[in-house]
Order: structure tokens, then C-alpha cells, then sequence
């Protein structure tokens, strides 16, 4: 399945909770390009000034790391692609991937949402430096203070391309480059929109109701 949306929607929280209830593997093209820039491979090194810029990477970089992606991914394992595809040129070379993967798609969820409120969602963002456990400034702080819920870790990061600036322009790349692939899928009869702006357990609710039991 595909999880579409503008930056800050929730695709990243969604595919976490797909994860823990279901087992499946979330494949972002967001991550992998984050652990690219942090190795300082030469796709990191290529990628590292568009993502600060909050532009999109080309195309062939991207669909490359997919392409690495899924051959490692277990056949009967599912699939959560988190910000890809993310222009009409992904959303082809997926359609091939998956066929020479011997894959195919069963839903494109858009998590609808206010681009407004996203702005604080992403700016608000923080995450523990060590195991990756997502906090907000105001919607969900450490229980204890300074300390990750999860490992202990007292040490958190916030990304370099969460300021208000970079944000807006992430948007505008998802209205003009991503917001086209939809009809796409429309006319495939896959996509099922979701009121991304809900309560995270209830978004997470709403997404069980659309897949297989
Ligand atoms: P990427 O990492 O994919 O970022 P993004 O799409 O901008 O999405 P985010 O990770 O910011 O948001 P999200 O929807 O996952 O929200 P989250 O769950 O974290 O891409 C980064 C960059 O990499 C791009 O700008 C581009 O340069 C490059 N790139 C990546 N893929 C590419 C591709 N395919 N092609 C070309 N370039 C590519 O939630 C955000 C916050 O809100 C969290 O604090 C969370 O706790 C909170 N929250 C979530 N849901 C709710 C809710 N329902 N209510 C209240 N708070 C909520």
C-alpha cells in the first residue's frame, strides 16, 4: 500500500503503528536518503542540499533505492511505501517495479489534512537521537522529562529541513508534483481518503477498517 500525503500528515506515525499491528515493512524514500546523507555515500552527498531545501531528489535516485529496497524485502512480507511515489515519472517506474518484483498494489491511502496545522506539526517535531521514538514540542512530550520513553536515551534531534521555511516548500512541491499522481490512482479505483487532521488512533482505526482483516 501506499501512504500519500503532504509533509507532516502522518505517514511516518501511520506506517510505524502498521508496523507493530500487522508486521509489515515501510519502505520511505525519506529515511533511506536521511541514512544516505548521514553515510555521506555519494546518492547522501547528491541528496543532502535538495532535502535542506526541501526540494524533491531526482527521480531515478529515489526509484533506484526502492528498487534495492524490495529485492531484500521478504515476498510474503506487505509493504508500506511512505513518501514515494511522490511524482507521476515514481509512479510509473513503481508500476514496473512491482511487476519485476512480482508485486502489486492493493491501496493508495491519502491522509487528508489542513496545510496549516502541519506547519506546528513539523516545526514541533523532535525525535530520541538514538532509537528514533517520535515526540512533539506540544502534542507529545517525553512522559519524563529529557528522558525517551522508549530506550532512556537523553539524547534528541529535530530534522535540519523542519523550519517553517523549508516546510512551505515542501508543500508547495506536494501540490505541484504530488497531488497529480492521485487521479492516477482514482481512475485505478484504489485510493481511500483518510481525515489525516483525526486523532492519531483514530486515523490509525480508519486505515485498519480499509485493509484485508
Ligand atoms: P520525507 O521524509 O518523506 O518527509 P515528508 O513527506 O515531508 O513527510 P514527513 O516525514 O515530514 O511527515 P509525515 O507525513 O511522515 O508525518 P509524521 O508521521 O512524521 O521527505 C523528506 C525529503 O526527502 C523531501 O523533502 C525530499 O527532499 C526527499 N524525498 C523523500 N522522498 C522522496 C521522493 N520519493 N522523491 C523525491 N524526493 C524525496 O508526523 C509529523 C508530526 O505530527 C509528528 O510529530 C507526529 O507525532 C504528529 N502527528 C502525526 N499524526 C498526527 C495526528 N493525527 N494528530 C496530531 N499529531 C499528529
Amino acid at each position: 500500500m501506499i501512504l500519500l500525503g503532504p509533509p507532516g500528515a502522518g505517514k511516518g506515525t501511520q506506517a510505524q503503528r502498521l508496523i507493530e499491528t500487522r508486521g509489515m515493512v515501510q519502505l520511505s524514500t525519506g529515511d533511506m536518503l536521511r541514512a544516505a546523507v548521514k553515510a555521506g555515500t555519494p546518492v547522501g552527498c547528491e541528496a543532502r542540499a535538495i532535502m535542506e531545501r526541501g526540494e524533491l531528489v531526482p527521480d531515478s535516485i529515489v526509484s533506484g533505492l526502492i528498487d534495492e529496497a524490495l529485492a531484500k524485502t521478504p515476498c510474503a512480507t506487505g509493504i508500506i511505501f511512505d513518501g514515494y511515489p511522490r511524482t507521476l515519472a515514481q509512479a510509473e517506474s513503481l508500476d514496473a517495479l512491482l511487476t519485476a518484483h512480482g508485486r502489486h498494489l492493493d491501496r493508495v491511502i491519502e491522509l487528508a489534512v489542513d496545510e496549516d496545522a502541519l506547519v506546528d506539526r513539523i516545526t514541533g517535531r523532535f525525535s530520541c537521537a538514538r532509537c528514533g521514538a517520535g515526540y512533539h514540542d506540544r502534542n507529545k512530550r517525553p512522559r519524563v522529562e529529557g528522558v525517551c520513553d522508549v530506550c532512556g536515551s537523553t539524547e534528541f534531534r529535530r530534522r535540519p529541513d523542519d523550519t517553517e521555511e523549508t516546510v512551505r516548500t515542501r508543500m508547495a512541491e506536494y501540490r505541484a508534483k504530488t497531488a497529480p499522481i492521485l487521479p492516477v490512482y482514482e481512475a485505478r479505483g484504489l485510493v481511500a481518503r483518510v481525515d489525516g487532521m483525526a486523532p492519531i488512533e483514530e486515523v490509525e482505526r480508519e486505515i485498519a477498517a480499509l485493509l484485508p482483516a
